[in-house]
């Protein structure tokens, strides 16, 4: 299988891009949503946290797991590659978000100037801003963490007046750094929810940037390069989902990220 982890809903809109481009394949959704929000938390327990959910899902089965989370991509992705992997299994691989997500920045942007939406731990890793000095030295990034618009998903308030005010803020405050921004990343796997509401407050000219079909396409290429693993992956377009919270409550928000799917969710603990 492809385990997709995040450490909550969020990871859900990665996913629901990667089964519209590859439906074939068998899908295992993580949500450590007991544990939820990463953003604010430290790098030792964002990454203690998402070594637990690699493990449970290589040991149900998944051959391939997808960081959708961009905190656990930035705080925890190298070490486990680097410290982890072989130990767990030397066939088996962990790849994360950002570095797909920057690869197809260098394309987008015209005036080379660019903002980075992200939670706290994101913006405060320098990850995005590692990754796109190192590919694209001639862009410009102004990192903008946006702490609320987590939990305005998380808890259903993405739709209201209260949502208006915090997604507004956070646009004013990195268009006021640098007008000269003509993207805006949305380095975080929740905020596709609040996209009305960023487009909305955003300078009409300036392109917003879910990472949803980026992530998916980047998959694909992934698995064409790297047959070894493609014929690992069973194909029987299946989608099951974990929680280490209330799977009641986890399928009624899972409808909200992926309408019109039928969410079998089994609760575990890591
Ligand atoms: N899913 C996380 C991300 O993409 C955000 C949610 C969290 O803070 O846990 O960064």
């Amino acid at each position: 299988m492809i385990g997709i982890f995040d450490s909550g809903y969020g990871g859900l809109s990665v996913m629901r891009q990667i089964r519209r481009l590859m439906p074939e394949y068998d899908y295992l959704y993580l949500g450590d949503n007991a544990r939820a929000p990463y953003g604010p938390r430290s790098y030792d327990v964002v990454y203690h946290y998402t070594l637990q959910a690699v493990e449970a899902l290589f040991a149900r089965g998944c051959e391939l797991v997808i960081l959708a989370c961009n905190t656990a991509s930035a705080k925890a992705l190298r070490t486990i590659q680097q410290h982890d992997l072989q130990r767990l299994g030397a066939t088996r691989r962990v790849l994360g978000v950002i570095r797909p997500t920057v690869e197809a920045i260098g394309d987008i942007t015209r005036t080379r100037h660019i903002g980075i939406l992200a939670t706290q731990g994101t913006v405060g890793s320098m990850s995005y801003n590692m990754e796109i000095a190192k590919l694209f030295p001639d862009i410009h990034v102004t990192a903008q963490a946006c702490p609320m618009w987590v939990p305005l998903v998380e808890y259903g308030e993405y739709d209201t007046p209260g949502a208006d005010y915090f997604v507004k803020k956070r646009i004013d405050a990195v268009m006021a750094a640098d007008p000269l921004i003509d993207t805006l990343v949305l380095a975080c796997t929740h905020y596709p929810l609040l996209m009305d509401k960023i487009r909305r407050h955003s300078p009409p000219a300036v392109k917003i940037l879910p990472q949803g079909e980026i992530i998916a396409a980047s998959l694909k290429d992934y698995l064409h390069r790297h047959p070894e693993m493609d014929t690992r992956l069973q194909r029987h377009g299946t989608a099951r989902f974990l929680t280490t919270e209330d799977p009641q409550k986890f399928c009624e928000s899972a409808t909200i990220f992926m309408p019109h799917t039928d969410v079998q969710v089994e609760r575990i603990q890591l």
